[in-house]
């Protein structure tokens, strides 16, 4: 494991202290809970319907059950994906950061729950605080009584182990991780098999988000009942929600899962920086949707948002206002996936490239009506053609935009 700067933990936290704050905060408690029933972590985590938070609002329990149940007759991973590289997406950055404990207990608590006996943290390099930062948590845990706990309730040693990812984007889709911890490029591999059957090195692989797994320990600690009532409406839990763009006030604010995005962006953002009228919200980070002002009552949680056609993916809000082109912003976000995509699906390889090609070339006031129609029939074409949701999520982007600003792309033909 690469020994790095301490110095670029945060400057308020010092490495024991950092420790003992935590475990004066309750930390541990929940470890000490699991370790004395496994079985019931599952159950909690079902009962308080904990989705996962890396992008897809699946149901936790479900991959979890899967992993219990795969045969115990070899090792067993559970990967804790830190990627984090979508735009606009800034929390698993901060939990690593500021509370690496409570990753790694929720990582444990997890492993013990569905008998997983390594656990790999996967951090994007280029996040240099949360490494450092989650590097020094592991060494505290190393050997420590909390360890010795966990393997004593697993009934086999518990290994935890850090890996720097590749930091390209695609490297955060599961299986490209599963390819990059086993030694290999991350390309995403072909599903079925999940990795709950077949994931690193073959073994039942869990593959959780960080903010995901951080929420383990309180469920653990205070019941599903407490933490269903940490949301609104339907929704169960709170949400780190990114808040960038055009606000007063951007950062990473941990909320009530459905809070709405009015009270999002006025309350907690302090509304616009430029003062000027709200045009646009691309919601669930740039792979995502757009929600307008007619959207501001609208609930963020993953349900509320999909009965809308949206998504609340990772929690990014970029707010754009009135005056800025929405055709750049979605060509600058094209061009990005683009880039990012690995190549090794044609349709993704091409697909991306020509819509990034077309809208470039609309948005400089060279597009015809022609690159329009090519763009609609590539939105028809492309979905479900690649092997990862990379490509969907590039479409459903660009049919948001059309669905919402159509007249901006008539306007900007030559
Ligand atoms: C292109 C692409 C990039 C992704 N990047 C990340 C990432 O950086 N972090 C993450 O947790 N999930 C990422 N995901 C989603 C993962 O494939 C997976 O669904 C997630 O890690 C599962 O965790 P969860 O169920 O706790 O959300 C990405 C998916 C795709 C298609
Ligand atoms: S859909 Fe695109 S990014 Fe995903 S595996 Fe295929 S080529 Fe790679």
């Amino acid at each position: 494991m690469e020994i790095l700067n301490a110095n670029l933990l945060h400057p308020r936290w010092r490495v024991g202290e950092h420790l003992q704050r935590w475990r004066d905060a309750g930390g541990g408690e929940a470890l000490a809970i699991g370790a004395g029933n496994p079985a019931a972590i599952l159950a909690a985590v079902k009962e308080a319907d904990l989705r996962g938070l890396g992008g897809s609002g699946f149901p936790v329990w479900r991959k979890w059950e899967a992993v219990a149940h795969a045969p115990a007759d070899k090792d067993k991973y559970l990967v804790c994906n830190g990627n984090e590289d979508e735009p606009g997406t800034y929390k698993d950055r901060l939990l690593l950061e500021e509370t690496p404990h409570q990753v790694i207990e929720g990582a444990v608590l997890a492993a013990l729950a569905v008998g997983a006996n390594r656990v790999v943290f996967y951090v994007n390099p280029d996040l240099k605080r949360s490494l450092a930062a989650l590097d020094l948590a592991l060494a505290q845990w190393q050997g420590s009584a909390m360890q010795e706990q966990a393997s004593a309730a697993l009934g086999r040693p518990m290994a935890l182990e850090l890996v720097p990812s590749s930091g390209h984007y695609i490297g955060g889709e599961e299986t490209a991780a599963l390819e990059w911890i086993e030694g290999k490029f991350p390309f995403p591999r072909g599903k079925p098999p999940y990795p709950a059957e077949y994931g690193v090195h073959g073994c039942p692989t869990l593959v959780n988000n960080v903010e995901t797994l951080a929420n383990v320990p309180a469920i653990v600690r205070h019941g599903a009942e407490w933490f269903r009532a940490q949301g609104t409406g339907g929704a169960g839990g709170t949400k780190l929600y990114s808040l960038s763009g055009d606000v007063l006030h951007p950062g990473v604010y941990e909320l009530p899962m459905g809070t709405t995005l009015r009270d999002m962006i006025f309350v907690h953002g302090g509304g616009l920086l430029s003062g000027k009228p709200i045009k646009a919200v691309f919601t669930g980070g740039p792979s995502n949707t757009l929600l307008t002002p007619d959207d501001l009552d609208v609930a963020l949680d993953f349900d509320s948002l999909r009965e809308r056609g949206a998504a609340l993916g990772t929690g990014a809000m970029i707010v754009v206002s009135e005056g800025t082109g929405i055709v750049k912003r979605v060509a600058e976000y094209v061009r990005f996936f683009a880039h990012s995509s690995c190549g090794q699906c044609p349709s993704c390889k091409t697909g991306t490239a020509t819509i990034s090609r077309l809208l470039d070339r609309i948005d400089t006031g060279q597009g015809t009506a022609a690159d329009m129609a090519t763009l609609e029939t590539l939105c028809a074409m492309l979905p479900g053609s690649g092997r990862c949701h990379l490509v969907n999520g590039v479409v459903q982007l660009l049919e948001s935009s059309f669905r919402h600003f159509r007249q901006e792309y008539r306007q900007a033909l030559k």
